[in-house]
């Protein structure tokens, strides 16, 4: 199955023209009936072509006259977020709306849950890990009388940044400090580069948390477009960084995007890193699903192209070996004594126990050969999800392909609702992530996240087979 929808193929096609020059400003656009007849697309596909550039806001239909390529000067912002009042505890904005996604799931009862990210518990080495325990609570008999320092753990920090290496990114372990998963990780970074009423960049769609936090934080949110092909859209980044609005940071998922599942090609990496030092915008890199990546070669992360200090690093432990303990870290340059001072002031040093046990594991080489079963294991699962949502999902529904990973990211046809799905759903038990909660925009009130950390089951095609049934009562 080829997974990138021919029209995102032919509207990444005329990106590139336009980013080469090829096409210019102000040029007309190729004619929906000449696309059709040169590429032999249907009507549909060369409509959606112009949509999704019109989108990435380098197309402009005038009427009676044609599609032109825009000005860049005159692209609109993709989305600005008002900052919410420091005064208030009401949710507003992208928080609001998660929140009531989130709590009407939690007031539900879930037999089938895919909204998680994670894998499921059976598939993390957990008897591993209590056996570490156990062994460093008995060779220091201390240990839970002691605080830990804000760092963290001093060998499990040299632990991650010689493992950084096979990623080739250049981590010193005194320059990083373990926290409370990426969630902190992102937050500490935040907080260290910005002040309120700052803007940051997103991917546009992008992982809901990191939208909660931007708005918990009181900064404006900038949506910058995405797609499962590769990523952050450098040319519609370009143009916004050109915009006299500063952007002070910009957040970005290079491997495995929650939820496109996107990885970028190396050159674009390096691009992005470039762009965003000639700007002065910080790059902030959440590298929480690099280690899932199918294959054995590791994925090059943003950090290991940054000449200039510019791109803090974000990792987490979460999604590949223990959700339970909470790990993640944080490298962040030239920031680092401020992003230990915050983590001090705001956290404390996160407990030893857990450090010392996931440190123990991480330097046999079971934990390699662990991952590289999970690595497998996943791609299996992703695969017979994949198919059974072709088989019961409406026609024409798509379905990414992604390289590595818990999540598929799926696009119904438009007139179809997520949103009514997932309330539907609830009423049944089973559970999904509805589009929506993945930007600030409506552009994804038609796709679903499709988590596919737990093996497959009669249960789980049960379920598959009744979202089917659901949307076809949308019809
Ligand atoms: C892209 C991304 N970043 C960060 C997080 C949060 O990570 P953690 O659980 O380590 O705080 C998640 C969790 O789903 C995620 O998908």
């Amino acid at each position: 199955m080829h997974t990138t929808p021919l029209y995102r193929q032919l509207a990444n096609h005329y990106l590139d023209a336009i980013r080469s020059g090829t096409l210019k400003t102000g040029e007309r656009f190729p004619s929906i009936r000449l696309m059709m007849e040169k590429h032999a697309v249907s009507l549909s596909t060369a409509v959606q072509v112009c949509r999704e550039l019109e989108d990435y806001g380098v197309l402009e239909a005038r009427p009676r006259s044609g599609n032109y390529i825009r000005q860049p000067d005159t692209l609109p912002k993709t989305v600005v977020s008002t900052p919410p009042p420091l005064d208030t505890g009401a949710y507003l904005g992208i928080h609001e709306q998660v929140s009531s996604v989130l709590k009407a799931s939690q007031r539900a009862t879930i037999k089938v849950n895919f909204a998680s990210a994670y894998c499921a518990p059976e598939l993390y080495p957990l008897k591993i890990l209590q056996e570490h325990m156990i062994k460093a609570l008995r060779q220091d008999q201390h240990l839970l009388g002691v605080q830990g320092s804000t760092g963290g753990n001093l060998a499990l920090r040299n632990i991650l940044a010689r493992r950084a290496l096979t990623t080739k990114a250049n981590l010193t372990a005194e320059k990083m400090v373990i926290t409370n998963g990426a969630t902190e990780a992102i937050n500490l970074a935040l907080r260290a580069v910005t002040q309120p009423g700052d803007t940051v960049a997103v991917e546009s769609p992008t992982f809901y948390g990191l939208l909660q936090i931007l708005e918990s934080l009181n900064l404006r949110v900038l949506e910058v477009p995405a797609t499962a092909h590769s990523g952050i859209n450098l040319f519609a980044l370009e143009q916004l960084l050109q915009s006299p609005e500063r952007i002070r940071a910009l957040i970005v998922i290079p491997n495995l995007q929650n939820p496109l599942g996107s990885i970028m090609p190396d050159a674009n990496k390096a691009r992005l890193v470039q762009l965003c030092a000639e700007h002065g915008t910080v790059l902030i890199e959440d590298d929480t699903y690099g280690d899932l990546v199918d294959t054995e070669q590791p994925l090059s992360t943003l950090k290991h192209w940054d000449c200039s200090d510019n791109v803090i690093y974000c990792a987490s432990l979460n999604k590949t070996l223990a959700p339970g303990l909470r790990l993640g870290w944080i490298s962040a340059g030239k920031w680092h004594e401020r992003v230990e001072m915050l983590k001090h002031t705001q956290t404390r040093g996160c407990e030893t126990l857990s450090q010392l046990a996931v440190g123990a594991f991480m330097k046999t080489p079971s934990y390699e050969r662990y991952l590289r079963r999970l690595r497998k294991t996943l791609t299996q699962q992703r695969q017979q999800i994949s198919a059974a949502i072709t088989r019961y999902f409406p026609p024409g529904t798509c379905v990414t392909d992604p390289r590595g990973g818990t999540l598929l990211w799926v696009e119904l046809p438009r007139h179809y609702s997520a949103m009514a799905l997932f309330r539907e759903a609830l009423k049944v038990g089973i559970q999904i992530s509805p589009g929506d909660i993945f930007s600030n925009t409506q552009r994804f009130d038609h796709f679903v996240r499709i988590g596919c950390g737990a093996p497959y089951s009669p249960k789980i095609d049960e379920a598959l087979a009744t979202l089917g049934r659901l949307l076809e009562n949308q019809r």
